[in-house]
Formats: structure tokens, C-alpha cells, sequence
């Protein structure tokens, strides 16, 4: 696949604010959260016409089990619905999904879509959609370091072994090239544990509008505050 100038080869979204726009508008937060599924929809696609080759979007942190009971079962009903009604139009359009994240605090039934999800567009070569479900950023790199642990306690690898690249192969996302660019709606200035490892060169880029909200224009703000940065990797400018 062919790249455009200046798109930036992985996007990652933390797409906040969902609850905000329902009680702006006295709904109830899960209202908010169908909203936001719209805009997924949306950007997943225009992403794809932009011929990003990753998109990473937060859809539930490792944290947002906190959130009251009848949110949390609303947030992973609509996850469930989602995956039903999107995966063929995501197949036909030769996405990839990827689901990051502890499945294993989900139900069986919902592993198994998940599994049955990813392996049904796991072939296709277009864009790479990764969810982040019951993901957290620090469980990512726990996972990998237990991972790396195990192969140096079985005998498979030396502790000099143990080197970054190893190390990042294993986590989350370890075959896709870093993030470029962080992306967050809903006006806060934080990771929310969302990406640590893979972020720690990427742009970011932070915009009050709620995530219902958010839509091709703002997509394309972000991209052009994106193409405005000078990324120096720790050098200096050339
Ligand atoms: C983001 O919207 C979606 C999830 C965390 C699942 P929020 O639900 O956090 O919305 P606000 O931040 O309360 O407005
Ligand atoms: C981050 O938003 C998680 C997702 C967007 C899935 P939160 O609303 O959970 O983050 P905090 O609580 O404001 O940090
Ligand atoms: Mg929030």
C-alpha cells in the first residue's frame, strides 16, 4: 500500500468525552457512547480513504471497570453489537482487526467473537484497525515483561537477550510500526493510561471537541498540527 505525504502511518485516538455530550444534552451517558460508535464508523472509514495503515482507537480502559455497573454493561453490549454489525463491512473492506487488550476479563462468549473477529480479516491488506479493550498501558508492558521473564527462566533466551526490540516485538501492536500521532477529544490533557510504550515519540495532539463530535475536518486539523511538527528522535534539526 502506497502512502500518502504527510499522513502519518499509525493514528492512535483516545476518544473521550461520550458522557459529556449526552448529559449536555440530558440523555444518559450510554446515549453519548451509541453516539461515539457513529463517529468510529465514520473515521474508520476516512481513515482508511486516507490510506492511514493503523488506526488504534480506546474504547474501554483496564480503569473503566470503576465506572458504574450499568455503564460498564452498556459500554460492553455496544461493543458486542458493534463487532456483529461491523465485521462484515469491515471484511469488504479489507480491514484488518486486531482487539488489544486482556480479553480474558470478558465473557466466553465475547472472547470467541473476538477470536472468530480476528480471524475472519486477518488476511486483509488494507487498513489495520486495532480496539483497545480492557487495555491498559501499563498491563501491556507487565505482559511483555512476563513473556521476556518466562523465555529467560525456560532457558530460551540469555538475559542480554532481554533488548528493546525483543521487548517491543512482545507488546501490544509489537509487529506495527510506533505511533505517530496521539489524538485525544474531550479537552483533558492526559494518557489515561492509554499507549505508554509505543507513544514515547509520538506527536500529541489534544482538541476539546467532545467525540460524538469529532468528524473529517477535525481529522484533518490533527493531521496538518501533525505535519506542522518537527520530530528530531532526540536529534537536533537538520
Ligand atoms: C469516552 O467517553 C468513552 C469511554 C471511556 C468508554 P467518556 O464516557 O469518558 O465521556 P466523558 O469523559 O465522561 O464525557
Ligand atoms: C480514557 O477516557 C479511556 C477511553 C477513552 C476508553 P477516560 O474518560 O476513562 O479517562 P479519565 O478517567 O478522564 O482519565
Ligand atoms: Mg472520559
Amino acid at each position: 500500500m502506497t502512502q500518502k505525504r504527510g499522513i502519518p502511518s499509525h493514528v492512535a485516538i483516545i476518544m473521550d468525552g461520550n458522557g459529556r455530550w449526552a448529559q449536555q444534552r440530558n440523555q444518559l451517558r450510554a446515549v453519548g457512547h451509541r453516539a461515539g460508535l457513529k463517529t468510529v464508523r465514520k473515521i474508520v472509514a476516512y481513515a482508511a480513504t486516507l490510506k492511514v495503515k493503523v488506526l488504534t482507537l480506546y474504547a474501554f480502559s483496564s480503569e473503566n471497570w470503576r465506572r458504574p455497573p450499568n455503564e460498564v454493561s452498556a459500554l460492553i453490549s455496544l461493543f458486542i453489537y458493534a463487532l456483529k454489525r461491523e465485521i462484515k463491512s469491515l471484511n469488504k473492506n479489507n480491514v484488518r482487526l486486531n482487539i488489544i487488550g486482556d480479553i480474558s476479563r470478558f465473557s466466553d462468549n465475547l472472547q470467541n467473537m473476538i477470536i472468530q473477529a480476528q480471524n475472519l480479516t486477518k488476511n486483509n491488506s488494507g487498513l489495520v484497525l486495532n480496539i483497545a479493550a480492557n487495555y491498559g498501558g501499563r498491563w501491556d508492558i507487565l505482559q511483555s515483561a512476563k513473556k521476556m521473564a518466562t523465555q529467560v527462566t525456560n532457558g530460551e533466551i540469555t538475559l542480554d537477550e532481554v533488548t528493546e526490540d525483543r521487548f517491543a516485538s512482545i507488546m501490544c501492536m509489537g509487529e506495527f510500526p510506533d505511533v505517530d500521532l496521539v489524538i485525544r477529544t474531550g479537552g483533558e490533557y492526559r494518557i489515561s493510561n492509554f499507549l505508554l510504550w509505543q507513544i514515547a515519540y509520538s506527536e500529541l495532539y489534544f482538541t476539546d471537541t467532545l467525540w460524538p463530535d469529532f468528524n473529517q475536518t477535525l481529522f484533518d486539523e490533527a493531521i496538518n498540527a501533525f505535519n506542522a511538527r518537527e520530530r528530531r528522535f532526540g536529534g537536533i534539526r537538520n
